[in-house]
């Protein structure tokens, strides 16, 4: 009976330890949204470099894409060390993201700045709600998370104003363009965070 009571106890130490090296679910869809987001943030301006890298915006775009990639490998990490399976629609992250931002930059350099700028309040956005979410009910916890997103975030609000300077507000139909972009880029959100 007392062996039985400490391979049973053993036993279930060891479950737990199983268990809490994968985040709850909550922490779980949190990582594979932003994972998925950077993804599509890396995709959007690939596209837009392959069709504006030789323009005068060129090297703005190369440097904000640069900053996207170690976005995404922090959250590659993320993932990694909390066990986060990535979301199944990366196939469709990588055509649609990559088609976002070629298909603004063939509008032209204006209309590639406020795809940025759509995309970018969007996410910066979203990294607020989590911060704020993740300050309410883990006020001690996951303080690595934390410190990124809030890296990210203030990345994502340089990139939004990078795009203004750049005559954003001048593309063709600008409020409509970022509207529609808004709402794609809300729809993946809300897709990635369950799929
Ligand atoms: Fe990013
Ligand atoms: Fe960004």
């Amino acid at each position: 009976m007392l062996r039985w009571r400490i391979s049973h106890r053993a036993l279930s130490v060891s479950g737990m330890r199983a268990i809490s090296q994968r985040a709850p679910s909550n922490i779980d869809s949190l990582i594979r949204v932003d994972h998925a987001g950077e993804f599509g943030a890396d995709r959007i301006y690939a596209g837009q470099l392959a069709v504006l890298g030789k323009t005068a915006v060129g090297p703005v775009i190369k440097e904000m894409w640069e900053q996207e990639k170690v976005h995404l490998e922090l959250f590659e990490k993320l993932s990694r060390e909390h066990r986060v399976r990535p979301t199944a629609l990366m196939p469709l992250w990588n055509v649609a993201g990559f088609a976002l931002g070629a298909g603004t930059a063939l509008l032209g350099s204006e209309a590639a700045m406020a795809c940025t700028v759509a995309v970018e309040e969007v996410i910066g956005d979203h990294y607020n709600k989590q911060l704020r979410h993740l300050m309410e009910n883990n006020p001690e916890e996951y303080q690595e998370l934390k410190e990124i997103i809030k890296r990210c975030r203030d990345d994502e609000l340089h990139h939004l104003e990078t795009g203004l300077e750049h005559d954003a507000e001048k593309a063709p139909a600008y409020e409509s363009l970022t509207q529609a972009i808004k709402v794609g880029c809300r729809a993946a959100i809300w897709v990635s965070e369950r799929v």
